[in-house]
């Protein structure tokens, strides 16, 4: 009987986000896995949480203070990063906001700042940290999208926009460094019960409805993703490139 235990010793994985939520559990499972992590959010008092979580696993991360909409913080951050800790070869693009209104009552700046932090902030982190990856054979790229990037609801025109946008930017990136080891990949998040989502968790009629619409009867819970993103960035994650994997508890599948 084999076993499939992933080992990341010696990389460094960037994870924007960490600071909370989906990105903080994926932090945990790759630091887990041997893997260093450079949190990054804007949050320095959660980041510190964090990465007192990361050492009490006997696991390794540094934290970074960065708004991934700036692209001189981005900048910045690369140059900090990459002096304290070395190239990253594997970068989460998990950063992101959700304003759920209608689209007639969207001020400019909301728009702008959901599409600044769900898309721009991703091709800012790309461009600064795929050069570190070129040229290694092994570069990995994660980027959270969203149901949101093939279905939609009410009220997500600008997170939809910025989500169905991410998948394109994703496939396109993809098939750029295709033959450098370097692997770029959505995954595709239905709803999990993270900050993002207590105002309908604590909504008993929204609550209803989206547990009604899942499958499997319930939000994911933040340790469902971790396993995934380890996946990918693993050794068996080599021949999945360009794509973007569900992980919805069936949702898509209605
Ligand atoms: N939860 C879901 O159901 C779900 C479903 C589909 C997709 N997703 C996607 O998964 C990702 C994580 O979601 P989540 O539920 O974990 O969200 P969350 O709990 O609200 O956490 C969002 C994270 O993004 C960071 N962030 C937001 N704006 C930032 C900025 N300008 N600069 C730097 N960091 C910023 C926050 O850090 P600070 O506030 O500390 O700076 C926080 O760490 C998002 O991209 C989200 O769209 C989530």
């Amino acid at each position: 009987m084999s076993t499939f235990t992933p080992q990341l010793a010696g990389k460094l994985a960037l994870i924007t986000g960490a600071s909370k939520g989906l990105g903080r559990a994926m932090a945990l499972a790759l630091a887990q896995a041997g893997a260093t992590i450079a949190l990054v959010s804007r949050d320095q008092a959660k980041l510190a949480s964090v990465k007192a979580e990361v050492q009490a696993l006997n696991g390794k991360a540094e934290l970074f203070i960065a708004d991934v909409r700036q692209e001189a913080q981005v900048a910045t951050l690369e140059k900090e990063v990459t002096a304290r800790c070395g190239p990253a070869q594997i970068l989460i693009n998990n950063a992101g906001i959700n304003i759920r209104k209608n689209l007639t009552e969207f001020t400019l700046d909301e728009w702008q700042s959901v599409i600044d932090t769900n898309l721009t902030s991703v091709f800012l982190l790309c461009r600064a940290f795929v050069p570190h990856m070129r040229g290694t054979g092994y570069g990995r790229i994660l980027n959270m999208t969203s149901i949101m990037s093939h279905i939609s609801l009410p009220q997500r025109s600008a997170y939809s926009a910025s989500k169905a946008a991410l998948l394109g930017l994703t496939k396109a990136l993809a098939l750029e460094l295709a033959t450098e080891g370097v692997t770029v990949n959505g995954i595709s998040p239905g709803p999990f019960a993270t900050e993002m989502n207590q105002v309908l968790i604590q909504n008993p009629e929204a609550n209803a409805q989206f547990l009604s619409s899942i499958p499997v009867g319930r939000w994911g819970k933040v340790e469902d993703i971790g396993s995934l993103a380890l996946f990918l960035c693993s050794d068996a994650g080599s021949f999945i490139t360009g794509t973007d994997i569900l992980i919805d508890g069936g949702w898509c599948a209605r």
